[in-house]
């Protein structure tokens, strides 16, 4: 059983998972708009990863006997100023995420909870993931410019993006 400052906490960043989703679907739907479709490729991609991140925080927190209590979602931005500028965001969103879990992981040590802590673990390095594939983008994206025919190969890169899921543990959650 999970003390309950931790559970609350737990519960806040499966809120905050699934807000991540929302708002790279939301990209998605502007990449859409502006007929990108590798770019909106790839952040639909990246809304199933967070529907997933979401996941393993609810699989997690029934596991150890707590209870799971949804929040309403934040809505996202809808418009950016370009491909850069969304990139940007999603980088700039992604150090957000690994503070929040960074405070996860101190709230875990602070309770004694090494299961929690354990857990926590994998979105540790997910995070450096995270960070690393959004920066990537972001210097192509700086690189090319104004460049149509540099944007139109990003496009075509991106567009190779395939969702995978997470596998499952032992113990019935994802891994
Ligand atoms: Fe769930 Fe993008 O980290």
């Amino acid at each position: 059983m999970m003390d309950e400052k931790m559970q609350e906490a737990l519960n806040k960043q499966l809120n905050a998972e699934i807000y991540s989703a929302y708002l790279y679907l939301s990209m998605s739907a502007y990449f859409e708009s502006v007929n990108l479709s590798g770019f909106a490729n790839w952040m639909r991609v990246q809304w199933q990863e967070e529907l997933a991140h979401g996941l393993k925080f609810y699989d997690y927190v029934n596991e150890r006997g707590g209870r799971v209590v949804l929040q309403a979602v934040e809505k996202p931005p809808s418009e950016w100023d370009s491909p850069l500028a969304v990139f940007e965001h999603v980088y700039e969103h992604e150090q957000k995420v690994t503070v929040l879990i960074n405070k996860l992981v101190d709230l875990a040590v602070k309770a004694r909870d090494h299961a929690t802590n354990n857990f926590l673990q994998w979105f540790v390095s997910e995070q450096v993931e995270e960070e690393a594939s959004a920066d990537e983008v972001v210097q192509k994206l700086k690189l090319v410019g104004d460049d149509p025919s540099g944007l139109f190969m990003i496009d075509q890169e991106l567009g190779q993006r395939v969702f995978v899921a997470p596998a499952a543990t032992a113990e019935g959650g994802t891994e």
